[in-house]
């Protein structure tokens, strides 16, 4: 029999909760003079946390119930919830206090304390509010994409009030490039190639991820240097090419490919420079050489030409006994200069 009262009894107090909840916020005085409903301050709890709710009592208080929507947690100090994370914490004659721990964002919404008193029952309800700090749960790999091509990258980040997202291109300053979940770039050159940094940020906390766009184009060389080069000396040319993903070299003299382990010849490539360096120039080393640079996206090519230098020795650079009764510094200058145009001919004389 009191069995049965009882479930009538809660049946009426969920259905004064269900209610409650079906006019969206409750009220404050309804005309109906025999209930009475509170509504207290939003509590606002971060993720994780321990939320307590505490409802006042009173001395002729015969049922009480803590709801979350329309299931009963708590009647009385029976714990009705299947969740291990709520507890009771007090049950007295001033207050029925219960705690959730671990708060997840499920847990956010309406909760409803129901007292019934020997003359009348009243509610008190309180909005439990979530908050997640960001994170960035979908963001783009880095990425390696040919220079012209349009990149769009992706950063989607989850957190309560909804983060903020912006995008910073760092290898370049930090600029701002875009202040949305998505970072797009038409046709990208070379120069936007490198770090590009998400910020997601809301009012409890910030995440931040990098990525890296790899831009790739076809090597460029730099215009080859001539070198002048004395018979039995050590000659190097240096060809420099700019290339994403790095250059192969090849060289070839008059258009026949030279390789490493030719005579006192040695190839040295690293990174975007390629060294051609002769321990001992000999006659046969004079002549037209060209540097190629390859990657998968192309090739380019310069041209240098090894010429032959006269060494100054001493009878060249003091020509007779004239300069050296003469002595002076004047006379060993205007020789010099003879040389050095004789030097910058010499190519010009090869090619006939
Ligand atoms: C409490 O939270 C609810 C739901 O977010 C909102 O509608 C209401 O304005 C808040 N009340 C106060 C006092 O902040
Ligand atoms: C409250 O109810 C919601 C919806 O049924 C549920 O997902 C959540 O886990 C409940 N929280 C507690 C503490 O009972
Ligand atoms: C991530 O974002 C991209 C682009 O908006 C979308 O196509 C993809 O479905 C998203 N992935 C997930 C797991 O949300
Ligand atoms: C890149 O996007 C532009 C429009 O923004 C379009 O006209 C062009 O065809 C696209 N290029 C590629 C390679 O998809
Ligand atoms: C350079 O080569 C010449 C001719 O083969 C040789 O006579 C000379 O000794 C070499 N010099 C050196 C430093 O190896
Ligand atoms: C060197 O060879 C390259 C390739 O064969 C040619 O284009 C260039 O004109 C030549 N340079 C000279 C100075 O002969
Ligand atoms: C060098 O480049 C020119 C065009 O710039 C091309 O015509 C030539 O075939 C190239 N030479 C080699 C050896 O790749």
């Amino acid at each position: 029999m009191s069995i049965m009262k009882n479930v009538m009894y809660w049946a009426v107090l969920v259905g004064m909760a269900i209610t409650l909840m079906e006019q969206g916020s409750p009220v404050h005085s309804q005309g109906d003079s025999q209930s009475d409903n509170k509504v207290m301050d939003n509590i606002t709890v971060r993720e994780g946390e321990t939320v307590f709710l505490r409802c006042e009592q009173g001395d002729v208080v015969t049922h009480t119930a803590w709801l979350n929507r329309s299931s009963i947690l708590y009647a009385g100090e029976d714990k009705w919830s299947v969740d291990p994370r709520v507890s009771l914490v007090t049950l007295n004659q001033e207050e029925f206090t219960i705690k959730i721990e671990n708060v997840d964002m499920t847990d956010e919404g309406q909760y409803v304390c129901a007292v019934q008193t020997s003359s009348r029952p009243r509610t008190t309800s309180v909005h439990v509010l979530v908050q997640v700090p960001p994170k960035i749960i979908n963001f783009s790999r880095d990425i390696v994409v040919n220079e012209g091509s349009n990149v769009t990258l992706v950063c989607q980040a989850s957190g309560k009030p909804e983060p903020s997202i912006s995008w910073k291109f760092i290898s370049n300053s930090g600029d701002l490039a875009s202040d949305d979940e998505l970072l797009e770039i038409s046709s990208i050159s070379r120069q936007r190639a490198g770090v590009y940094e998400c910020t997601a940020v809301n009012e409890i906390d910030t995440d931040v991820q990098t990525v890296d766009i790899t831009v790739n184009y076809a090597p460029s060389v730099s215009e080859g240097r001539d070198a002048g080069v004395t018979l039995g000396q050590r000659g190097v040319l240096e060809c420099e090419a700019d290339a994403v993903p790095e250059a192969d070299f090849e060289w070839y003299k008059d258009n026949r490919r030279i390789f490493n382990g030719f005579d006192d010849m040695e190839i040295v490539s690293t990174g975007s420079l390629s060294k051609l360096t002769f321990y001992n120039v000999s006659d046969g080393d004079y002549g037209n050489y060209t540097c190629v640079a390859i990657n998968k996206l192309g090739s380019s090519n310069t041209s240098f030409l090894m010429y032959v230098v006269i060494e100054p020795t001493s009878s060249t650079l003091l020509q007779g006994p004239r300069a050296v009764q003469d002595g002076s510094g004047g006379a060993k200058a205007v020789n010099f200069h003879t040389c050095l145009l004789f030097i910058a001919l010499l190519p010009f004389l090869l090619r006939f």
